[in-house]
């Protein structure tokens, strides 16, 4: 049997306007097909003498989320989109963008060159281009200026903004708002009485000098060097001053230079990558259970950001505190949340309102009686959440699925204090939870598929990216991230000083080097681990005592006001007493005074991430290389324009990682050995992220 695919583009006629409407689901990706057809459809009904005005639009309740971003790592195939924009600019009759949902970059940049733009409440327009480390390709960074003036059009370019309908109305991007359920027949109606409005025809609106260089610093000072948004800002100006046709000339030339970087090529990956995230195959894969109403144990700073963000996402929240005065702290310590939201313009006063009475805060556990999911948010010691998994078989029902937000304890043990176990997992907040996107969620031995799916599910609707690893000391992140702390130490040990290691890896694009972290999570924390592992550490893995001596001197990190760094200056430094402490530690050790470069202490840093996330591939607690990026990204300050430590690795090529391996495993000893599948992927030719891009 044939089948007959539905056609991308289709042309209806409403008397004398014609609609053409792009389907291509989901989200009507600029394809090369959809190009294809409207550089066909758009000059027929130029030419056809019973259309007097054409409607663009869009199925699949959007307009047009952009260029096909899965396209992009191919080879461009035309039309290219400048095409089809040309072809609407060309236009001698009125055309309209009736915009409902999504209409970004590409898909905005058609709606552009449109005479007139109409939205809903529920559109949502921007260039986000430089969020996938490209410009607008298509007269995006000529036409929008043109519209809004070059001041907020370098903000809205720059910072990849996408904004609400209701925003862009009052922009002038959009020229009016209409109900969704009659935005057609209504656009259709006003298409009649539409004269042309070219913005390729138009000045850019006379601004301030001031108001332009501030919108170009501010732009700036948030790019952090991003070569996208220098771009952007570049071509941007140069609509006020050069004639369009230049400026289009200016912007294609970026936009396809920077399309071939590594930047764009990681961010597209990470774009990809972050959907596919929380798909589990299909073998695995059930039906989430139902829940709106979501309890929390445990009102500190881990639960108040959970139910912040549960709230966010609209649900009812009740937490348990353990008695009215923490039920009193509880509520002020969300209270706080919400008023910084306030005072940073991220919500009104009346949403945080609104959203704060979504959160119940009680020391009655009955109240929990309704909950279709529970997570635990106490205290991280065993003894504290066996007990709360046993008071919890007392109330919960049969299908709630109950959580812990463990960082390192055993789920499958703590699960064995459930009356449910196949109800019980893990979901790894990282701090503060209302803000950071990742939540890593933890299959337990017995965890039903149901329970886990419900687990994604939850962790979608309150927007974050759910990645699932199984248990594991540490799961993905923390226990890549421990090896890698590790070889910073063997580094440090070995004569490199905290500082140089720390300006290595910021220059690379991390947030910040291993030590600054160190100091901002505490120098006690892993301190603990070291001690609770010492019975089973292998004897061959080489032990650094420098941490523990600046523990046990009181140097705890930024709580203390000294760790690796002092905090009592204006800056941090390396103060007399932590050079000496390092100095002592070398001198017990034999250390050797190497010199590294910062090259060579990124590549080794970078190697040795890669190789640890390997080895959690290889045990199966993270089910892929994605999964270990998105992770690091999205909860270590791993840079994002850097792709991933197994991105990043792919990069620097396999088999120069695994030297580097082989280098930091005589150093590092028992542990640091080179993983089976880098060596199996070096001797295959393979990589670690194929496959996604
Ligand atoms: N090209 C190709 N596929 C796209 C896409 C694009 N521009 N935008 C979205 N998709 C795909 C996603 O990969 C996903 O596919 P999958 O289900 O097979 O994984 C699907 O569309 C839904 O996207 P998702 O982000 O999960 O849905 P959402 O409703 O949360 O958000 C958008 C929809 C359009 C707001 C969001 O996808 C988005 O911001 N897209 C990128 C827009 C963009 O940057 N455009 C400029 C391109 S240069």
């Amino acid at each position: 049997m044939q089948t007959i695919s539905q056609p991308v583009v289709r042309v209806s006629r409403h008397g004398k306007i014609a609609v053409v409407t792009i389907d291509n689901p989901p989200v009507n990706a600029l394809s090369d097909t959809v190009r294809a057809s409207l550089v066909q459809v758009l000059p027929e009904l130029a030419e056809d003498p019973t259309v007097a005005a054409v409607v663009l639009t869009g199925q699949n309740g959007q307009f047009v989320a952009g260029a096909d971003i899965r396209e992009m790592s191919r080879p461009p195939a035309q039309p290219f989109l400048p095409e089809v924009v040309a072809a609407i600019d060309a236009m001698k009759k009125p055309i309209l963008a009736a915009i409902d949902g999504a209409a970004l970059g590409g898909g905005l940049e058609l709606a552009l060159a449109c005479d007139l733009r109409v939205g809903t409440e529920r559109s949502r327009v921007g260039l986000p281009e430089t969020k996938l480390g490209v410009i607008p390709g298509a007269g995006g960074t000529q036409r929008l200026p043109r519209l809004t003036g070059v001041a907020t059009a370098l903000e809205l370019i720059g910072s990849a903004k996408i904004i609400s309908g209701k925003e862009a109305l009052h922009l002038g991007i959009l020229d009016a708002l209409m109900p969704e359920d009659r935005m057609l027949t209504d656009v259709i109606a006003l298409a009649e009485n539409t004269s042309k409005r070219r913005l390729s025809e138009h000045d850019v609106p006379c601004a301030s000098k001031t108001d332009v260089q501030d919108a170009e610093k501010s732009t700036l000072k948030r790019a952090k060097g991003a070569t996208a948004v220098l771009e952007a800002v570049r071509v941007v100006k140069a609509a006020e001053t050069e004639p369009f046709a230049q400026g289009l000339f200016l912007e294609r030339e970026a936009f396809l230079r920077l399309r071939e970087s590594d930047e764009a090529k990681a961010l597209r990956y990470l774009f990809l990558a972050e959907r596919a995230t929380g798909r589990l195959p299909a073998s695995e894969k059930a039906q989430p259970r139902h829940f709106s109403r979501i309890g929390i144990i445990g009102g500190g700073t881990m639960g108040a950001g959970i139910a912040v963000t549960t709230a966010d996402a609209a649900l009812n929240v009740v937490i348990i505190e353990r008695d009215a005065a923490a039920v009193a702290a509880c509520q002020k310590r969300i209270a706080s949340l919400y008023a910084k939201q306030i005072e940073t313009k991220r919500i009104t006063e009346e949403e945080a309102e609104r959203r704060f009475k979504k959160i119940q805060i009680s020391h009655e556990w009955d109240v929990l009686k309704n909950v279709d999911f529970v997570i635990e948010a106490a205290f991280e010691s065993m003894e504290v959440k066996e007990d709360i998994f046993r008071s919890l078989n007392k109330v919960v029902q049969a299908h709630t699925v109950v959580a812990t937000n463990t960082s390192y304890l055993d789920l499958d043990a703590i699960a064995g204090c459930a009356e449910r176990p196949e109800n019980v997992l893990g979901l790894h907040f990282f701090s503060p939870a209302h803000i950071m996107r990742l939540v890593e969620v933890i299959r337990g031995a017995k965890t039903a598929p149901d329970a886990l799916a419900t687990a994604i599910a939850l962790g979608r609707k309150i927007q974050k990216l759910p990645v699932v690893a199984a248990v594991g000391e540490g799961f993905i992140g923390n226990r890549i991230f421990s090896h890698y702390r590790k070889h910073a130490e063997y580094l440090m040990e070995d004569g490199v000083s905290p500082q140089d290691i720390d300006q290595a890896m910021q220059s690379y694009g991390f947030a910040m080097g291993p030590f600054a972290v160190a100091d901002l999570s505490g120098l006690d924390i892993a301190w603990a681990m070291r001690k609770r592992q010492s019975a089973t550490r292998n004897p061959n893995e080489r032990y650094v005592k420098i941490p523990d001596m600046f523990c046990e001197a009181g140097r705890l990190g930024r709580k203390t006001g000294k760790g690796w760094y002092s905090y009592v200056a204006a800056s941090p430094e390396l103060d007399d007493e932590a050079c000496a402490l390092i100095e002592a530690g070398r001198k017990q050790a034999g250390s050797r005074h190497v010199k590294l470069s910062a090259e060579a202490i990124q590549r080794r840093l970078l190697a040795v991430l890669a190789n640890e996330g390997a080895k959690v591939l290889e045990s199966g607690v993270a089910s892929s290389a994605s999964d270990i990026d998105i992770v690091f990204v999205n909860g270590y300050g791993f840079p994002r324009i850097q792709g991933g430590p197994m991105f990043a690795a792919d990069k620097m090529g396999l088999p120069n990682v695994l030297r580097e391996v082989e280098a930091a495993a005589t150093v590092g000893g028992a542990g640091s050995e080179p993983s089976a599948l880098l060596i199996q992927l070096v001797q295959s030719g393979g990589s670690f992220t194929a496959g996604i891009t």
